[in-house]
């Protein structure tokens, strides 16, 4: 219990967000240029806006509109970017999108139904991102939920180069809710609803899928 509440005690101190640590990643996997781009469930719009120093037009979604209102605020004016408070599992307007990406978000939506949404409205070669989280199930996840424990408290502390944060970054703002789908079933559904996907487990409580259209 000790060493429990020390590491709560040091992730309290050195906040990161795990969602954000994703970012980089999922830019390396997308076109240099692409026209229009979908973030569903964006939050605070750091994702947003990283999108669009490639694409022609962004469009983030939140069903939160104090949240929306926050990304709002952080955006620069001339960036190609709307926002809207809106449901991302029903939400149909202004696409086919080129890519389609959905940060810790997937695990708030209905799966198969949003899976299969996001695919109606994928324009053909668009691509798509999930970073997700799901139920721990098989040893393998449980093992890097372990890793990730002990790895948090570093991670943390390196970002925050050493200095205790005054306040958790706005990104952590956003709503979160446990998911409660385990992993195991999570892949036979994107199996079944976007064959040839690619599904990896990550650290930090995390899956990643890609998948093209
Ligand atoms: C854990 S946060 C992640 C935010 C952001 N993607 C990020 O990576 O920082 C989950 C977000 O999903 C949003 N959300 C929950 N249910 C939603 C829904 N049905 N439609 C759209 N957004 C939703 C929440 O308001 C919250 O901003």
């Amino acid at each position: 219990m000790r060493v429990l509440d020390a590491l709560a005690r040091l992730n309290a101190a050195y906040p990161w967000s795990h969602n954000a640590h994703y970012h980089a990643w999922i830019m390396r996997g997308l076109p240099r240029r692409f026209d229009r781009a979908l973030d569903v469930g964006c939050g605070a719009g750091d994702l947003v806006r990283l999108l669009a120093t490639r694409a022609a037009q962004v469009h983030g979604i939140d069903s939160d509109s104090r949240i929306i209102d926050a990304a709002r605020a952080a955006t620069a004016a001339d960036l190609p970017v709307t926002y809207a408070v809106a449901d991302g599992g029903s939400y149909d307007r202004g696409g086919p999108y080129d890519v389609i990406t959905c940060v810790a978000v997937l695990h708030h939506l209905p799966l198969g139904a949003a899976l299969s949404h996001f695919r109606r409205h994928l324009a053909p070669g668009g691509t798509l991102v999930v970073v997700g989280c799901a139920r721990e199930d098989t040893w393998v996840q449980h093992l890097l939920g372990l890793v990730s424990v002990l790895l948090n408290p570093l991670y943390g502390w390196a970002r925050n180069r050493g200095r205790r944060a005054a306040a958790p970054p706005l990104a952590m703002t956003a709503v979160t809710r446990q998911p409660d789908v385990p992993y195991t079933e999570l892949v036979r559904e994107v199996r079944r609803i976007l064959p040839g996907a690619r599904l990896r487990r990550r650290l930090f409580w995390r899956y990643t899928l890609v998948w093209r259209a």
